[in-house]
């Protein structure tokens, strides 16, 4: 049969790649471009297949970065979720060339203990009932014979797959326009400090210039006003984002029900949540939006259990998309050391009213009618101390 194989350029896939056709498939091997800082170019002379490499870069963030960011996207409080959403973006085209390719089977790289198994695998049944999963990482005889790092650089010396000329990184990575995570390795003991070499997007705190960046952040029905934006603010790999904005060490809980330990670094990501946070309570009517919070947290759970393409999910994202058609305007921040302050906000869609909130205007509002707002409010609360019995005497 045939099995397109979404392969990242790195030594696992490359074997897994050859380790597929020695078990008698034919491979498609498939390169999704989303803003990695990968070698394209040499990924692609290591093996003289024809595969190809695809460029979801606008697809991906206008997608599933902007809908995340229109979600205030957050797992367990403090993660941006960067390679929760670029899993289904990877995993739709995916489907989309084995079916094209007329091929009934899929493959990846992902272990058999973490999360994006589930997501890529999740998004390739939701949209090719029918299809087929190898996960080599899950199948015996692939994962007894390559029992580590030794034993996949044998095997790519024998099948002539080139081997990277640097020594890998002793911790696992994952990179795209919006974040790397680093986990595994040496960061397993969650004791551990991160390296302070370990950053890729960032710049130290303390390497950074004393002054602020300053940005403006426009946003229309809560996204960015182009994907051209979202890489300016992400700072593409090859430029680092100075501050250390956006860098998290966190342990967080896989689906599959163990903790893990990770450190991300989401600088663009990290700029709009605040700065979309902002433009969102200062446009949008208060009891739509502590639904719509809610809605996110939904949102944010099913993401990164790997549930984007479910009818629950699609019916979340419907409600935000709905939620942000006022969201709309400028928000101006500054970055510093770490941290984004918010400087200031404009907006033609705001219900802000400046003469009705003033301390020094009266404005379409009466102050005596707060009196009996009060009052009524204190009904239920003296009703509920009187059952309490509370006795000041003492
Ligand atoms: N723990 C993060 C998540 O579940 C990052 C996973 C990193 N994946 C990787 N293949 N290195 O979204
Ligand atoms: C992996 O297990 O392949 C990476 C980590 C994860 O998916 O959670």
């Amino acid at each position: 049969g045939t099995v397109v194989l979404a392969y990242s350029g790195g030594l696992d896939t490359s074997c897994i790649l050859v380790w597929l056709k020695e078990q008698g498939y034919d491979v498609i091997a498939y390169l999704a471009n989303i803003g990695q800082d990968e070698d394209f170019d040499a990924a692609r002379k290591k093996i003289g297949l024809g595969w190809g490499r695809l460029d979801l870069r606008a697809e991906f963030v206008e997608e599933f970065i902007w809908p995340s960011v229109q979600a205030n996207a957050i797992y367990e409080d403090r993660y941006l979720l960067g390679t929760s959403i670029a899993r289904p973006c990877i995993a739709r085209r995916q489907v989309l060339i084995a079916r094209q390719e007329g091929a009934q089977y899929v493959a990846h790289g992902a272990t058999g203990k973490g999360n994006d198994q589930i997501r890529f695998e999740l998004t390739c049944y939701a949209l090719y009932p029918s299809v087929q999963i190898l996960a080599p990482w899950r199948i015996p005889e692939f994962y007894n014979r390559f029992k580590g790092r030794k034993d996949l650089m044998d095997y790519a010396q024998k099948h002539g797959i080139p081997v990277p000329a640097t020594p890998k990184a002793p911790w696992s990575m994952d990179a795209n326009l919006m974040h790397i995570s680093y986990e595994s390795g040496i960061l397993e003991n969650p004791k551990n400090h991160p390296p302070s070499d370990i950053f890729c997007m960032t710049k130290n705190p303390e390497d950074s210039p004393s002054a602020p960046d300053v940005l403006e952040i426009e946003f229309s029905k809560g996204a960015g006003l182009s994907s051209a934006l979202f890489r300016r603010a992400a700072g593409g790999v090859a430029i680092k984002v100075p501050h250390g904005v956006g860098r998290i060490d966190i342990v967080e809980n896989r689906f599959i029900g163990m903790k893990c330990r990770g450190i991300y670094e989401t600088p663009g990501g990290t700029i709009l949540y605040h700065a979309h946070l902002d433009m969102e309570i200062f446009t949008m009517d208060r009891e739509v939006r502590r639904i719509k919070q809610g809605l996110g947290i939904n949102f944010s759970e099913l993401v990164y259990n790997g549930f984007w393409y479910s009818p629950e999910c699609e019916f979340v994202r419907h409600c935000i998309a709905k939620s942000q058609e006022n969201v709309e305007g400028k928000v101006q921040v500054s970055v510093l050391k770490g941290h984004v302050y918010i400087l200031g906000r404009e907006s033609p869609k705001s219900p802000y009213n400046e003469e009705l909130v003033s301390m020094d205007v009266q404005g379409d509002y009466n102050p005596c009618d707060a009196s009996g707002f009060i009052k009524i409010n204190a009904v239920r609360l003296k009703e509920y101390n009187r059952l309490q019995n509370y006795s000041f005497r003492s």
